[in-house]
């Protein structure tokens, strides 16, 4: 039933947009974040926001440990606290990683896959993958926050959002 969305990468304008809120979570939302789990987790990703599959809606998937998944529909990032330096890559940004400075803890609410609300106080690796998935729904790619990029060699290995 599900299916793997397109990608897209950096270039393409849709990445640029702001997002829209989703107005009412609909079963309709539920198959876009269904398919959006499956096309993140086939590209092996942590996070995977709408509009890197060309909807422009406030929305995201991310799963920064395997089977800790995550749903945000219009989500808030509501405080941050403290920094941390992170190494990201972006699954619309391939073959590339760079130092992003992120909150080390930060609370985030919004509705889940059935549009109740939820909030969460997240440290950390997740809270790197939220503020990461956050951005893109307002067009913004962790490269204009990065102050170092790196090229990745073929042989490299790492986790992509
Ligand atoms: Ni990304």
């Amino acid at each position: 039933k599900m299916a793997l969305r397109n990608i897209l990468e950096d270039g393409d304008p849709i990445l640029r947009k702001t997002c829209r809120e989703v107005d009412q979570v609909t079963e309709r939302t539920q198959m876009i974040l269904d398919d959006m789990v499956e096309t993140m987790r086939q590209a092996q990703g942590v996070g995977l926001a709408a509009p890197q599959v060309g909807i422009v809606r406030r929305m995201f998937v991310a799963e920064p440990q395997p089977g800790e998944l995550y749903y945000f529909v219009n989500p808030q990032i509501v405080s941050k606290e403290g920094l941390q330096e992170s190494e990201e890559g972006c699954l619309s940004v391939p073959g590339y990683v760079g130092l992003v400075d992120r909150p080390e803890k930060i609370v985030i609410k919004g509705l889940d896959r059935e549009g109740n609300p939820q909030e969460f106080a997240l440290e950390g690796f997740p809270a790197i993958v939220m503020c990461h998935e956050y951005d893109h729904l307002d067009g913004i790619l962790y490269k204009d926050k990065a102050k170092e990029m790196y090229e990745l060699t073929d042989a490299a290995d790492t986790t992509e959002e």
